[in-house]
């Protein structure tokens, strides 16, 4: 009680503070992003690319013949696109898991580079106060306002992008469901619901549990700086990829998620995908002698 006082007085000193520094702060900012070449990026990338054997030029030149360059930058679309471009030059999934549908413009995207996979994708029922509201550390009670502003707009699109092909299927439930899923294995499956923990880490757990042997897991939103702090999570998926792989469940890479420079001015700010193999055959599991 006293100590939230404190810290509430605390706040309401420092608050001025804070807002006379925000100008400077973002010209600051601005002149880092200036000096982030788009070319040492686009550099880097290819090298992570390549460290997988796969090609990032080609891809990119694939991806924006099937949908267009990026022009709108406030959406989901980043360098995942890519990475699923370039694995399917050497990689035929038959099965993909999507966690975190949102408006399903992924799974469309992925039916278009898979077409004879079978698409599964599942997102929260849209009732839950976490629907759309994927990153936040921050437990909402209710629908937050911005998913309620374009809820009827995504809702739509999203019957749109998930009819668009008859090897997509969706289900609206939470992904913790998946602990009791039994059954199919999935060549490739795309960790992109709850970025914070436990549901990411429950997310990874899961994805390593329904993966085939010889499959790969590719996650959203990772940031490898252990700066990274605020109300925003994703620290908890690089450290339970950390975790597998010092297990040898895992072997992790790690591709940026975006190639511009207002993405990757600071390490703070700068985020990656990972892409994970499995390790472990189906000779690797516990067992115990009776
Ligand atoms: C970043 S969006 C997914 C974007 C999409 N995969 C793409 O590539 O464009 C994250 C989604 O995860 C969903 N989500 C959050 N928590 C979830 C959970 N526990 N189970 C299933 N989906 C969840 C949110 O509702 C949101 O639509």
């Amino acid at each position: 009680m006293l100590i939230s006082k404190a810290l509430n007085v605390a706040r309401l000193i420092w608050r001025p503070f804070y807002r006379a520094s925000r100008p400077g702060v973002r010209l600051y900012n601005r002149e880092r992003i200036r000096r982030t070449s788009i070319d040492a990026l686009i550099a880097e990338q290819a090298a992570n690319f390549a460290a997988l054997d796969l090609d990032f030029q080609k891809a990119q030149k694939k991806v924006n013949d099937l949908v267009g360059e990026q022009v709108d930058l406030k959406s989901h679309r980043s360098q995942h696109y890519e990475l699923f471009v370039a694995f399917s030059e050497s990689f035929e999934p038959r099965r993909i898991l999507e966690i975190g549908t949102a408006d399903g413009s992924f799974a469309a995207f992925l039916s278009m580079v898979f077409p004879v996979a079978k698409i599964d994708t599942l997102d929260l029922p849209e009732a839950d106060p976490r629907f759309f509201n994927a990153t936040s550390l921050e437990i909402p009670t209710q629908p937050n306002k911005e998913t309620n502003n374009n809820y009827a707009e995504s809702i739509s699109k999203r019957k749109r992008n998930l009819s668009s092909s008859s090897n997509i299927r969706f289900v609206a439930k939470n992904s913790l469901f998946l602990s009791r899923s039994e059954g199919y294995k999935y060549d490739l499956i795309w960790v992109d619901g709850d970025h914070t923990y436990p549901v990411v880490a429950c997310d990874i757990a899961n994805a390593v549990r329904l993966v085939a042997d010889g499959g790969f897991i590719f996650c959203d939103d990772v940031f490898l700086s252990k700066g990274q702090k605020g109300k925003w999570g994703s620290q908890e998926t690089a450290q339970t990829l950390v975790s597998y792989e010092a297990a040898g469940v895992l072997k992790n890479n790690f591709i940026l998620k975006s190639i511009r420079p207002e993405k990757n001015y600071s390490k703070l700010v700068r985020k990656h995908i990972s892409v994970s193999k499995l390790l472990v055959t189906g000779q690797d599991v516990v067992s115990f002698e009776n």
